[in-house]
């Protein structure tokens, strides 16, 4: 059974909770649009602000990746993911790069600076594009304000916006960009996020006046 959403508004839903006890009672979607915790223990000392650890970021959920390109959605779903997690996932229709402002540290001596991450894309059935876009997006990091791996809104809308499909799930939501992008879009979104205090700021962020693209 569904449990009672943490926020309903505007044709914006949070559930908080486990995604993999939530998606079975999901209606299927349009669109998927989602990034999992990457499997790599994150948390950052690079920061002012040391992060707490992301739930669930011991290993990428492979299960329930697959369930929501096989079940989830009629149209298409992405997954952000970095790099090297590529021959993990099944083979996608194409991985965009969201390349970003700057990069991140890594090896210092024996690895190139990473500024890119992956975004698998699964056309499914009912996918079409609104406009097709190439595979490599631009946008600048957040100042991770709301979440230690917030991506930016205008990344999600750009993905958004391409395609066809009024509703979007994004069931690993951290602080709500998917659906904070949804929103501007006037599309209906859904979003699952196990810890409480993300979906306390993802519901905050929706409150917010839209923004323009
Ligand atoms: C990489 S973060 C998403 C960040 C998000 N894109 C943003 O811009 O803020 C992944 C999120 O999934 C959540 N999560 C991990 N396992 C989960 C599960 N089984 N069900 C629902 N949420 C989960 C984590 O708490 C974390 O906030």
């Amino acid at each position: 059974m569904l449990p009672k959403p943490y926020y309903n508004e505007g044709g914006m839903t949070i559930y908080h909770g486990d995604c993999r006890e939530i998606l079975p009672h999901l209606p299927k979607v349009d669109l998927v649009l989602t990034d999992p915790p990457y499997g790599i223990e994150f948390r950052s000392n690079h920061r002012f602000i040391k992060h707490d650890k992301i739930a669930g970021d011991d290993c990428l959920p492979l299960d329930t990746i697959q369930y929501l390109i096989d079940e989830a959605a009629w149209n298409a779903t992405y997954v952000f993911h970095r790099w090297d997690q590529l021959p993990m996932l099944p083979k996608a229709k194409s991985v965009l790069a969201w390349v970003k402002n700057n990069w991140s540290m890594g090896d210092l001596e024996h690895e190139h600076g990473r500024q890119w991450e992956a975004c698998s894309f699964y056309a499914l059935p009912g996918h079409k594009f609104i406009e097709r876009i190439p595979d490599v997006l631009f946008a600048n990091k957040t100042g991770n304000e709301f979440h230690p791996t917030e991506k930016p809104v205008i990344l999600m809308k750009k993905i958004l916006a391409a395609n066809v499909g009024h509703t979007i799930l994004d069931p690993f939501l951290g602080s709500g960009s998917t659906l904070r992008a949804a929103k501007d879009l006037s599309r209906e979104a859904i979003g699952i996020e196990i810890e409480e205090k993300y979906c306390e700021i993802a519901a905050r962020r929706l409150g917010q006046e839209v923004l323009p693209f």
